[in-house]
C-alpha cells in the first residue's frame, strides 16, 4: 500500500538551514547563535572521546556538479573546523576516520589525490597542532600507506608526541575487523614467544585485548558522529563502540560546522548513559542533565 502524504511548505528559514538535512531538533536548535549553544554545553558533561565518520563528500560534490575531489577539498576545510572546536570546548580526544582498509579498492586517482590532501594536511597542520597543545596519533594498517606518507606520519608524532590538551586521532587505511585481527595476532605472538612446554595455558580476558587494538591506552570513543545520512557503522570501531552515543545527521561532512558540532555535543548531554545498570530517577520532562531542550 503506498501512501502518500502532503509535504508541509518550507518557509525561508528552513529553507537556509537545508531543511531536508537537518532534523527539526538540530532545526530548532540551529537557529541558535554559536554564543547561546555554547552557553547551554555543560562543560562537565562533554564527552571526552569524539569520533567522527566523515562521510559525504562524494555526494556534496555531485549535488553541485563538481568533481568529487573538490568534496574532499571541502572536507579539509571541515575537518580543520571540527579540530579547532572541539580543541576550544576542551574535547580530550577526537577521532577522525578518513580512508577505511576498504577505501583501497576506489579509482587510484581518488586514493592519489586523498593521499595528497592528507600529505598537505600534515604539512600545514603540524605546526598549529604543537601551538594548540594537539598530539597527532594515526591509527590503521599503516604499512599499506604509501611509504613517504608513513615517515610523515611518524614524523608528526613525534612532533606532537609530547602535547598534553587534545589527541587528535586519524584512522587510515582503517579497519574495525582488521584491527581486532591485527590485536588476535599480536596476543598469539607475545604468548608464543614466552610459552615453555608444560606452562599453564594462558587467559585473555577484555582489558588485555583492549590494550593490544591500535587504541591501546585510548578511552573508548564516549560519542560517534556520522555525517551524510547514512545509518552505519561502516567497519569503524567495532570493538570500542560498544557503549558508544550514537549520533546521526544528514549534513555532508563538507557542509558541517562548528554549530553542527555544538548540537551533536548538546545532543549528546541530553542522553542518558546507563551501561548496562538501571535508570537513575529524572523527572521525565528532562534529560539527564537536567535541562529540558527548551531552556537551550
Ligand atoms: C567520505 O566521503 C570521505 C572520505 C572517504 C575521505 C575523507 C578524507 C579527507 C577529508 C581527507 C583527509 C583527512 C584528514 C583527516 C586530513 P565519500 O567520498 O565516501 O563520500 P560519498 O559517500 O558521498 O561518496
Amino acid at each position: 500500500m503506498t501512501q502518500t502524504h502532503a509535504q508541509p511548505e518550507r518557509g525561508p528559514l528552513e529553507q537556509a538551514l537545508g531543511a531536508q538535512e537537518r532534523g527539526p531538533l538540530e532545526q530548532a536548535l540551529g537557529v541558535q547563535t554559536e554564543a547561546t549553544l555554547l552557553t547551554a554545553l555543560d562543560r562537565s558533561q562533554l564527552p571526552k572521546h569524539v569520533a567522527i565518520i566523515m562521510d559525504g563528500n562524494g555526494r556534496w560534490a555531485a549535488d553541485r556538479h563538481l568533481p568529487r575531489i573538490m568534496g574532499h577539498h571541502r572536507g579539509i576545510d571541515a575537518v580543520r573546523e571540527v579540530v579547532t572546536v572541539a580543541r576550544e570546548v576542551g574535547i580530550e580526544t577526537l577521532t577522525l576516520y578518513a580512508f577505511s582498509y576498504e577505501n583501497w579498492r576506489r579509482p587510484a586517482t581518488e586514493i592519489g589525490q586523498l593521499m595528497l590532501l592528507l600529505e598537505t594536511y600534515l604539512k600545514k597542520e603540524v605546526r598549529m597542532m604543537v601551538k594548540n597543545g594537539i598530539r597527532f596519533l594515526a591509527i590503521g594498517r599503516r604499512e599499506s600507506l604509501p611509504p613517504p606518507i608513513v615517515k610523515l606520519i611518524r614524523r608528526v608524532e613525534e612532533m606532537t608526541s609530547r602535547q598534553k590538551e587534545m589527541t587528535l586521532i586519524v584512522a587510515l587505511s582503517y579497519g574495525g575487523r582488521a584491527e581486532i585481527v591485527d590485536a588476535a595476532n599480536k596476543l598469539v605472538q607475545s604468548v608464543v614467544k614466552k610459552y615453555r612446554a608444560g606452562d599453564p595455558v594462558p587467559t585473555v580476558d577484555e582489558a588485555l585485548f583492549s590494550v593490544c587494538l591500535y587504541t591501546g591506552g585510548v578511552r573508548d570513543p564516549d560519542l560517534m558522529i556520522r555525517t551524510s545520512g547514512e545509518l552505519r557503522i561502516s567497519n569503524f570501531f567495532l570493538w570500542q563502540m560498544a557503549y558508544t552515543e550514537l549520533y546521526f545527521t544528514k549534513v555532508r561532512w563538507p557542509d558541517f560546522k562548528r554549530k553542527d558540532f555544538l548540537l551533536a555535543l548538546l545532543d549528546y548531554q541530553d542522553r542518558e548513559r546507563r551501561f548496562g545498570l538501571v535508570s537513575k530517577p529524572t523527572s521525565s520532562a528532562h534529560g539527564p542533565t537536567g535541562r529540558t531542550k527548551k531552556q537551550i
